[in-house]
């Protein structure tokens, strides 16, 4: 989709729709020029609801606030509005109030809501539109500059392209997207974006004394592979260590799954496509920082060869980890792909993303992502750019020294389960914390995304299924500290 800023007035750009946001419930506004019209069909300008008017050929869509949390969504929603409709462009006014970052919003909507995941249907969904055109002409009189108009969108391209990028691979099934094609995907993005790209294998996870990861993979037919993507600017401000969970699929191994809870288990390689979609956005942005991104790409399955509660793992760092459940996996994953990271790059951050606990959907609901760290800035840091301009939610779960007592073995250094059926997320953070150096412990956070990552229903800007959650939390504070 071509979206392009035009220093004119909307009524001098051509395009066969113009779209309106109806602010706050006010239909006195200049813009909403069919009020009669609108008050027969009783719209109202409720939020996020919309008014096709074919006749006038414009599209209402109430809005509470120009904010960005608000803009972003109502975009989102009429771009689905006209989803089914032959209109191939549109005009939009420019919506900024006291938000600067309400511009780039309002085109991530555009871009976010257009997503549609047809790849297994055998009937596409037709695209009609193909282009949208921004006008300077402001909603509020407020002085639209150009360059930064500009800016706006293509940083918005780039990040909510990245965020559709992240939810193909999410949504594609566990057949189609095993560890070896993670790995293809990653390699595709380093020619294309000119990352560094370093995969390995089997023989070299073992050479690392990937022993954890190795354990869990080892009843699947799909070996894994563990992903290194970097992009090095000169100068960089900063160094990020970005790390993901790229469970292809997420049985549950001997400790099998329920049926009902199996479902969906395909996008438990969330916090690693996140990461292949942010290191998509940050290629694009060319951010002057340096950013490295570690999958560790993994089936867990069940077989005569699997791993198993009881048995005792020693992790690349040295630690030994008795296994009490074979589905808290991901953690087991982590711990060396933490382990291998950490001796790669020693970073300024250490972010991790994973869909590790259902406990942490339980605890802060399905639409929030759970931030926990030993350092109170590294957490604010997430949680404030979330909170002011991602879109994404996120709130900070605390670490305590009972929770995290919880985990003592009899027999190993550590349990893969806590001893408690309580504060699960927190929990799994604690495990992590142990598989984090010296160097890095105050560098740290573990951010858990099992409940946005994937939602069986649209929810705001997100469609049905796979929403890419961290790609834009992630770019969005990488950005901040390239300030
Ligand atoms: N991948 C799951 C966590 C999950 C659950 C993600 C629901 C998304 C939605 C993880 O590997 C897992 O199975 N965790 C267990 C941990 C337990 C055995 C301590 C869980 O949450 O039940
Ligand atoms: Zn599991
Ligand atoms: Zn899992």
């Amino acid at each position: 989709m071509k979206i392009e800023f035009k220093d004119k007035k909307i009524k001098d750009i051509d395009a066969q729709l113009e779209l309106v946001f109806v602010v706050g419930k006010n239909l006195d506004h200049r813009f909403v020029s069919d009020k009669k019209d609108l008050k027969k069909l009783n719209f109202e300008g409720v939020a996020d609801s919309t008014c096709l008017l074919v006749g006038s050929d414009k599209l209402y869509v109430g809005v509470e606030t120009t904010q960005s949390f608000d803009l972003r969504i109502a975009a989102a929603k009429a771009i689905k509005a006209l989803k089914t409709t032959a209109y191939k462009s549109i005009k939009v006014a420019s919506y900024v109030e006291m938000d600067a970052h309400s511009l780039q919003a309002m085109i991530e909507g555009f871009v976010l809501g257009s997503y549609s995941f047809d790849q297994y249907k055998s009937k596409k969904s037709k695209k009609s539109l193909e282009s949208i055109v921004l006008s300077s002409e402001s909603f509020n009189e407020a002085k639209i500059n150009s360059n930064n108009a500009k800016e706006a969108i293509s940083n918005a391209q780039a990040i909510a392209t990245s965020t559709n990028f992240t939810r193909d691979i999410v949504n594609t099934t566990p057949d189609d997207c095993y560890p070896k094609v993670m790995a293809n995907i990653a390699q595709d993005l380093a020619k294309k974006h000119k990352l560094k790209c370093n995969i390995l294998k089997p023989s070299e996870l073992k050479a690392q004394k990937m022993e954890t990861l190795l354990a869990v993979a080892r009843a699947s037919r799909h070996k894994p592979r563990v992903i290194h993507l970097s992009h090095k600017p000169k100068k960089p401000k900063a160094v990020v260590t970005l790390v993901g969970k790229g469970l292809t699929y997420d049985s549950g191994g001997l400790s099998l799954k329920p049926s009902d809870y199996m479902v969906t288990m395909k996008a438990d390689k969330s916090g690693g496509s996140a990461v292949l979609g942010i290191m998509r956005a940050v290629a694009m942005l060319d951010l002057p920082i340096e950013v490295h991104g570690f999958v560790g790409a993994v089936e867990n399955m069940i077989g005569g060869d699997a791993y198993k509660p009881d048995d005792v793992l020693v992790a690349k760092n040295g630690k030994t980890i008795e296994v009490r459940n074979t589905d808290a996996e991901g953690r087991l994953v982590l711990a060396d792909v933490l382990g291998y990271a950490q001796q790669e790059v020693k970073a300024d951050y250490l972010f991790d993303m994973a869909t590790l606990t259902g406990a942490c959907v339980v605890g802060v609901g399905e639409y929030t992502s759970g931030i926990m760290s030993n350092n109170q800035e590294v957490s604010d840091l997430l949680i404030d750019v979330a909170q002011d301009v991602s879109g994404e939610l996120a709130s900070k779960l605390d670490f305590n020294r009972y929770l995290k007592a919880t985990l003592k073995s009899n027999i190993a250094d550590i349990c893969n389960i806590s001893n408690t059926r309580y504060g699960g997320a927190i929990t799994a953070g604690h495990f992590l914390a142990e598989f984090i150096d010296e160097d890095h412990k105050d560098k740290w956070a573990h951010i858990d995304i099992a409940g946005p990552a994937f939602v069986e229903h649209e929810w705001g800007e997100n469609p049905v299924g796979a929403s890419g959650a961290g790609v834009r939390l992630i770019v969005a504070t990488l950005q901040k500290l390239a300030q």
